[in-house]
C-alpha cells in the first residue's frame, strides 16, 4: 500500500519555526511506523532526524506524537492507522531537531525522586527477604520503560514544565511501596512541592499514553494518599 507520512520537521541551523514534510512511502500493512522512518532515512532523505535502539518496545526511545496520540513508532503498526499518518515530536520537550528533543529535564525530574533502593540498615547475612505479596505491591511500576509518553501527554505538564511529572511519580511509587526501601522521606520533599503531586489535575492523559499498560493515575493517587497519610 501507499502511505502519505507527514512528519514535523525542524532544523534549528535553518529554519525559524517547524514546518511539514511529506513522503509517500510504500508499506506493508503490518509494517509499523518506525519501518516508514527508516525507509525515508534511508531511501529518501538522509536528513531526518528520530530517535529510537531497541525497535521492539523496551528501551522507550522512539515516542511521538503519530496521528495526535502519543505512542512507540516500533510498537504502532500501519494498518492501525490507514493511508496518512502524521508524526510530530512529543510535546512539553524542547525540540531539538525533527522528532528528537531534549530529554533532559524529563530526566531530572527522574533523578529528583532518587529512583534507587535507600537502605542504610546494615545488611542481612543473605539477601533482603520479601513475600510475594510484597513484590506485587509495587509490580506496576517496574513495567516502565522511561519513554516519556505520559509525561508528555499531561495538559499540567505542558503548561509547566517544572510539575515533576508522572513518569517520574511512577518511578517513586516503584520504591516508596517497596518493603526493603526506607528512602520515602527523602523522596516525599521532591513529591510533595510546589512542582509535585499536587499539580495532577487527573486529566487520565497519563494512562492513556502509557504503551506498557501502567495504571498511572492510580499510581499517582497512592502517592498522593502515601504523603497524605503515609498508611501503607
Ligand atoms: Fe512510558 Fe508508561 Fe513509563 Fe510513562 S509510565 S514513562 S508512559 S512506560
Ligand atoms: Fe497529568 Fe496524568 Fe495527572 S495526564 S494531570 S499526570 S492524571
Ligand atoms: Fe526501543 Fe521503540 S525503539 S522502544
Amino acid at each position: 500500500m501507499q502511505v502519505t507520512l507527514k512528519v514535523l520537521r525542524f532544523d534549528p541551523a535553518k529554519d525559524k519555526k517547524p514546518r511539514w514534510e511529506t513522503y509517500q512511502v510504500e508499506a506493508e500493512p503490518w509494517d509499523r511506523v518506525l519501518d516508514l522512518l527508516h525507509k525515508v532515512k534511508w531511501y529518501q532523505d538522509g536528513s531526518l532526524a528520530f530517535r529510537r535502539s531497541c525497535g521492539h518496545g523496551i528501551c522507550g526511545s522512539d515516542a511521538m506524537l503519530i496521528n495526535g496520540k502519543n505512542r512507540l513508532a516500533c510498537k504502532t503498526l500501519v494498518k492501525d492507522l490507514g493511508s496518512v499518518i502524521t508524526v510530530e515530536p512529543i510535546r512539553g520537550l524542547p525540540v531539538e531537531k525533527d522528532l528528537i528533543v531534549d530529554m533532559e529535564p524529563f530526566f531530572a525530574a527522574y533523578r529528583a525522586v532518587k529512583p534507587y533502593l535507600i537502605n542504610d540498615e546494615p545488611p542481612p547475612q543473605r539477601e533482603r527477604l520479601q513475600s510475594p505479596e510484597e513484590r506485587a505491591r509495587f509490580d506496576q511500576g517496574t513495567k516502565c520503560i522511561l519513554c516519556a509518553s505520559c509525561t508528555t501527554s499531561c495538559p499540567v505538564f505542558w503548561v509547566n514544565g517544572t510539575y515533576i511529572g508522572p513518569a517520574a511519580i511512577v518511578q517513586a511509587h516503584r520504591f516508596i511501596f517497596d518493603s526493603r526501601d526506607r528512602g520515602k522521606r527523602e523522596r516525599f520533599k521532591a513529591l510533595g512541592s510546589g512542582s509535585g503531586v499536587w499539580r495532577c489535575r487527573t486529566a487520565y492523559n497519563c494512562t492513556e499514553a502509557c504503551p506498557r499498560e501502567i495504571p498511572v493515575t492510580q499510581l499517582i493517587e497512592e502517592v498522593k494518599r502515601a504523603i497524605l497519610f503515609d498508611s501503607f
